[in-house]
C-alpha cells in the first residue's frame, strides 16, 4: 500500500517511520502541507491519502481529482469529520474513515485540567502574581471543591463518557444530555434534557461532534439560563459556541469563566506564532484580557498515546479498505 499523509509533524513522523519499518510491504510518505485544491496533486500515484487538519476541505476539485487519481478513501487521523464536504465525498464515491478511539482519555484528562484550572482560579492567581506581583490571598480567589460540583456534559460518546467517568471518580455529580442514551454510561452519570444540563451545571463541557445545524448551540439565550458561577469548557468544535455572545456573557458576569481549546476562527491562530497581541483577531484579543478565560491551541487531544494511535488506527483502516474489508471506523453521513 502506498499512502500519502498530509499535515505531518515530527512527533507523528516517529510513528510513520515505525510503521514503515514494521510493514515492509507498505510505503507511507508524508508532507507537512494541508490538503487543499493546490496540494491535492501531490496525491497522484498514491493508493490513499490521510489528513489531520482543522481546515475544511470544501473545494470540489479536491474530491474530483482524488477520485481521478484512483483514490478511494480519505483516512482522517482525527475524531472529528466536520472538515469533509459530504456532498462531494458522496459524489466522488470516497470512503471516509476516522480515528475516534485514538484516546478519549486524552481529551477527558484535558477537560479535568481545564475544570480544575477554572475552579481553583489559577487564571486570576497567575495574573495577580505575574502581572501585578500581587501574592495576596484575596477573597475573590476562594475556590470550590470538585466533589461538590455538578458537571454537565453535552454529548456522551467515547470522550464524553471518559469525562463522566473521571469526574464521577472524584465524587462530582455528573448530568448529561445526548440524543442517544447509552445505558453503560449510567454508572457515571444521570441523563437529562439539554435545558436541565445548561441550568444545573457548575461546569458545562461540550463533547458533541459538529454537525450541520449545530452552530451556536450555546448562545446568548443559553448563557442567560446558566448559573452565574458556572464555567464552560469547549474542547469539541469552535462553532458550537457563539463567541460574541460568550464575550458579552462573560462581561455581564452571566457566567464565571471559560476554557476554550477550540474556537471559531482558530485556523488563523493555531500553529502560528505572533509577536504582539494586536496581531490576534479581535475576539481573541478581548478574551485574552480576561483572567477567567483560558485558551489552548487545539491541544486537548495532544498526547503521545493519541499521536501513536492516530497513525496506527488510520493506517489499519487503510489496509482493510485496500484488502476489500470493511474499515473499523467508517464515517457514515
Ligand atoms: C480531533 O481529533 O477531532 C481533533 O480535534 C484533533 C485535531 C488536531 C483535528
Amino acid at each position: 500500500m502506498k499512502a500519502l499523509l498530509y499535515n505531518m509533524t515530527p512527533e507523528q513522523q516517529v510513528y510513520v517511520d515505525k510503521w514503515n519499518q514494521n510493514h515492509v510491504e507498505d510505503e507511507l510518505q508524508t508532507t507537512v502541507k494541508k490538503l487543499d485544491a493546490e496540494t491535492v496533486e501531490l496525491a497522484k500515484g498514491f493508493d490513499v491519502i490521510s489528513v489531520l487538519q482543522i481546515f475544511d476541505i470544501n473545494e470540489e476539485a479536491v474530491y474530483r481529482k482524488l477520485a481521478s487519481y484512483g483514490i478511494k478513501q480519505i483516512a482522517l487521523r482525527s475524531v472529528g469529520y466536520n472538515i469533509i464536504n459530504w456532498e462531494f465525498a458522496h459524489k466522488y464515491n470516497l470512503i471516509i474513515t476516522n480515528t475516534p478511539a485514538y484516546s478519549p482519555r486524552a481529551v477527558a484528562e484535558n477537560t479535568l485540567t481545564s475544570a480544575m484550572y477554572l475552579l481553583r482560579k489559577w487564571g486570576p492567581i497567575f495574573k495577580n502574581e505575574y502581572e501585578d506581583l500581587n501574592f495576596v490571598r484575596s477573597e475573590d480567589l476562594i475556590s470550590d471543591e470538585i466533589y461538590n460540583q455538578t458537571i454537565g456534559i453535552i454529548g456522551v460518546g467515547r470522550i464524553g463518557g471518559a469525562v463522566a467517568e473521571l469526574f464521577h471518580a472524584l465524587g462530582a455529580k455528573v448530568i448529561a444530555y445526548d440524543i442517544v442514551e447509552n445505558p453503560a454510561n449510567e454508572a457515571f452519570l444521570d441523563y437529562t434534557d439539554f435545558e436541565t444540563v445548561i441550568k444545573e451545571a457548575d461546569i458545562l463541557t461540550l463533547h458533541t461532534p459538529f454537525e450541520p445545524g449545530m452552530d451556536n448551540m450555546l448562545g446568548a439565550a443559553e448563557f442567560k439560563k446558566m448559573k452565574s458561577t458556572a464555567y464552560i469548557i469547549n474542547a469539541a468544535r469552535g462553532p458550537l459556541i457563539d463567541i460574541q455572545a460568550l464575550i458579552t456573557a462573560l462581561k455581564n458576569r452571566e457566567i464565571a469563566g471559560a476554557s476554550l481549546d477550540v474556537m471559531t476562527g482558530e485556523e488563523n491562530i493555531v500553529m502560528k506564532k505572533f509577536t504582539n497581541i494586536a496581531e490576534l483577531p479581535a475576539d481573541y484579543q478581548e478574551l485574552a484580557k480576561m483572567p477567567n478565560v483560558v485558551f489552548t491551541p487545539h491541544s486537548a487531544y495532544y498526547t503521545k498515546t493519541s499521536v501513536k494511535n492516530m497513525i496506527e488506527q488510520s493506517m489499519t483502516d487503510v489496509k482493510r479498505v485496500l484488502n476489500g474489508q470493511k474499515p473499523i471506523y467508517l464515517v457514515e453521513e
